[in-house]
């Protein structure tokens, strides 16, 4: 499941990050590639671990822990330290899939990326081109989202950066490992919970949500792995 998280940071989140990013020293993104997607990578990144990125990083996960698209979508087990990035000057990032298992700096933890997230900070007016393009069985679904809105999709996936051919594209991007490695599974209990979300908007009182979130809370016990 592709899915667009709005308004995942407030106005003055953006802005105050955006002061932070245009004042920022970035690297190239290489640092962080493995053998192959570096072939196809190339970017400015913030250092990872530098104060700046930290900070927006806390920023980032603090409002994610308090979104319950997110929260219900991804099911999250743990969530990796935000990187950043900038594309400018034809910039792009070629077809490459994520590595299966990362490091989290500075920890001896490692996380297994099933979903990836991209948050952006730049406005779709200020670039040309840096669509994040998601390749599935569906086809290709191209993303540009405004700043503070966040999409999510299955680490699984092809996928690429356009070049940008115009402005600068800023964006974090992570990855999380979510309590169900399947995205299947995750897609239902998703499905689920929005259904269930709705019968108790609509019909207060009726017996059968009670009944339903206890399928929920079921499945969700038979499946998550901690
Ligand atoms: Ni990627």
């Amino acid at each position: 499941m592709l899915l667009s998280i709005p308004d995942v940071l407030t106005t003055e989140q953006v802005a105050q990050a955006r002061q932070i990013l245009d004042k920022a020293e970035w690297v190239d993104g290489k640092v962080t590639a493995g053998y192959q997607s570096a072939r196809a990578k190339d970017n400015m990144q913030l250092p990872e671990g530098s104060p700046a990125a930290r900070q927006l990083g806390d920023m980032i996960v603090a409002a994610l822990g308090k979104n319950s698209l997110f929260l219900s979508s991804a099911l999250p087990l743990r969530v990796f330290p935000p990187l950043f990035n900038r594309y400018t000057g034809g910039q792009s990032f070629g077809t490459h899939v994520d590595n299966a298992i990362r490091q989290v700096p500075g920890t001896p933890h490692r996380i297994r990326t099933d979903l990836s997230a991209t948050l952006f900070f730049a406005g779709p007016e200020e670039y040309d081109g840096g669509e994040l393009c998601v390749e599935d069985t569906y086809g290709v679904h191209s993303v540009k989202l405004p700043p503070g809105h966040m999409v999510v999709y299955p680490s699984t996936s092809l996928h690429h950066v356009r070049p940008v051919t115009r402005g600068a594209r800023i964006c974090a991007f992570f990855w999380i490992q979510s309590m169900l490695r399947d995205d299947g599974q995750r897609t239902l209990l998703f499905d689920l919970d929005s259904a269930i979300q709705r019968l108790n908007h609509d019909h207060p009182e009726h017996p059968s949500a009670v009944q339903l979130t206890g399928v929920y809370h079921n499945l969700l016990r038979q499946w998550a792995e901690m």
